[in-house]
């Protein structure tokens, strides 16, 4: 879990006999309270489900309102005005988490709902000691801000509370409280849907009633593939996540398979999948949007014999000409990751966003919960970069109701449909890359929950050219041997891995130890 509020909320629900879904909604809407900069109700985000040896996969990203346009964010010369998709009311897609919730609770859900939101209203009303990274975030946040030309009201509600005193918010644990007693229309309809909707009126929005009212949470097919001896189940489209790690892992034994054993965290492993990353990209640019508006070649891009001349692209010692790497078939940080496994066997691997740290930095007066500035992973115009440096372009335009393209990656891994691995991680585009080599962390290298989650990482996404971010505890001398080979290197801490893996000892869970997050395992889950 991603702070210790959200993990003593879990196993009160699991306690009392709740199961992993049961502990998931509880922890979301705990987290809309502590954790701000990325839980949330004015979000949205994916669900990962293994119940009762099922797995499923719950979209409750975020539409487009139905005023959206495809050029809605490009000023007369066609170029995009810089921070429109990012702050203040244009950034804003329509909420699904409450919605997801609700719809996770029908399907899967044991307890009461009313049960599940109980834990966020008591924090938010009788308020939480404020954590030392959460005010710091807040204070970063606030003198950024200050300085964009875009006007936020988001210092009215996170103004003035220091490190260790209580944080109060009445507005959000009335509204809290009306989703307990209305379920998704205490959010979609009556007084909170009015209270977003003059909003929107006030400062010229577009999230209109109707837009509310139509919104859907939808269960979808997970990607799933085989890899190894495992099961590796992740997010399907309109996440780019789950077809990008499948890529990612298959291309790696193809690899290896001509290069021999290849050392944790060398020049030569980085330098590998480095090489495959810029292949993984260039697809994820040209291929990815939301399923319901652009039909994705998921089989094409998972084909054995596509993955085969991909990877046998790979060129083991230089590297590729970035403007060579085509599409290849015929033609601050915020989002909050948990994982959770039950005494029952269920697993659940659920990852939120409101897009950067605290959304659009513009909170619902009246209803106290801030919004996302996920717009800004449309393609805002073909071939420009976003905040995350990804570019798209027709699969991924903006479009009236559309889902934008995501890379969160809750993924499941299965060996004999019991749980081995469960993983995810916040990062934007980076998330892809936290999970992979989270992946490949707990099998490649066997390693523990805790060096899991805690050892350098890495990412490259074939743009900016030949640039990898690495975490700064990476080793100097295989950053130098990068950098000789052509790489630009940049250090940041990027991910914030949540894993629960399935060792030989049993059961073993772990949150990154620079973060806030908390870990727990009990006697009765262990034995798993
Ligand atoms: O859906 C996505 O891919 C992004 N909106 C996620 C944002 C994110 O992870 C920010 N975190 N650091």
């Amino acid at each position: 879990m991603p702070d210790q509020f959200a993990a003593d909320v879990a196993m009160q629900i699991m306690d009392a006999g709740g199961n992993a879904v049961d502990a998931a909604i509880a922890a979301q809407f705990s987290l809309a309270v502590t954790y701000p900069e990325a839980g949330n109700i004015g979000g949205g985000g994916f669900m990962l489900t293994y119940m009762d040896g099922k797995t499923n996969f719950l979209d409750y990203r975020e539409t487009a309102p139905s005023g959206a346009s495809r050029d809605m964010y490009l000023n007369e010369q066609g170029e995009v005005v810089s921070d429109l998709p990012v702050y203040g009311i244009l950034a804003s897609g329509v909420p699904g988490t409450v919605a997801g919730m609700w719809a996770a609770h029908q399907k899967y859900g044991s307890l009461p709902w009313e049960d599940l939101l109980a834990p966020a209203i008591k924090l938010a009303e009788e308020g939480f000691e404020m954590p030392s990274q959460l005010f710091e975030r807040i204070e970063g946040y606030q003198s950024s801000v200050s300085e964009k030309d875009i006007k936020v009201n988001f210092a009215d509600y996170f103004d003035g509370v220091k490190t260790g005193e209580k944080f109060v918010q009445p507005e959000l644990a009335s509204t809290l409280k009306r989703i307990q007693m209305q379920g998704a229309d205490g959010f979609y309809k009556g007084e909170t849907a009015k209270h977003i909707v003059d909003f929107m009126n006030a400062k010229n929005g577009l999230i209109t009633e109707q837009d509310l009212a139509a919104y859907n949470a939808k269960w979808r097919e997970p990607i799933i593939t085989q890899w190894r001896e495992f099961t590796v189940v992740s997010a399907s489209p309109p996440s780019s996540g789950g077809i990008a790690i499948a890529q990612w892992l298959q291309m790696y034994d193809r690899v290896k398979a001509r290069s021999g054993k290849i050392e944790h965290n060398s020049q030569q492993y980085i330098h590998v999948l480095a090489e495959i990353g810029k292949r993984v990209f260039a697809d994820r640019a040209e291929y990815l949007g939301d399923p319901d508006f652009y039909d994705v070649p998921k089989s094409a891009l998972l084909a054995a014999d596509y993955l085969d001349s991909r990877a046998a692209e790979v060129n083991l010692e230089e590297i590729s000409n970035t403007e060579n790497v085509k599409p290849g078939l015929d033609e601050s940080h915020d989002t909050t990751h948990f994982s959770i496994v039950d005494s029952f066997g269920n697993a659940v691997s659920n990852t939120t966003t409101i897009n950067l740290s605290f959304g659009s930095g513009m909170v619902v007066e009246g209803a106290g919960f801030l919004l996302n500035n996920e717009m800004d992973d449309f393609s805002a115009k073909s071939g420009v970069a976003n905040s995350f440096g990804a570019v798209g372009g027709d699969a991924n335009a903006i479009a009236p109701n559309k889902r934008m393209l995501s890379s969160m990656s809750p993924t499941i891994l299965l060996e004999d449909d019991k749980i081995k691995l469960v993983t995810g991680s916040p990062g934007g585009t980076t998330i892809i890359s936290s999970v992979y080599l989270s992946i490949l962390n707990a099998i490649e290298f066997d390693m523990s929950a805790q060096k899991i989650v805690d050892s350098p990482r890495f990412h490259h996404q074939l743009l900016p050219k030949d640039m990898i971010y690495y975490h700064d505890t990476l080793a100097d001398d295989v950053v130098t041997a990068l950098q000789e080979k052509g790489y630009v290197m940049r250090a940041g801490n990027f991910g914030d891995l949540q894993v629960i893996v399935n060792t030989k000892k049993g059961l073993e869970a772990a949150s990154e130890s620079r973060n806030r997050g908390s870990a727990e395992v009990t006697p009765a889950e262990s034995g798993i």
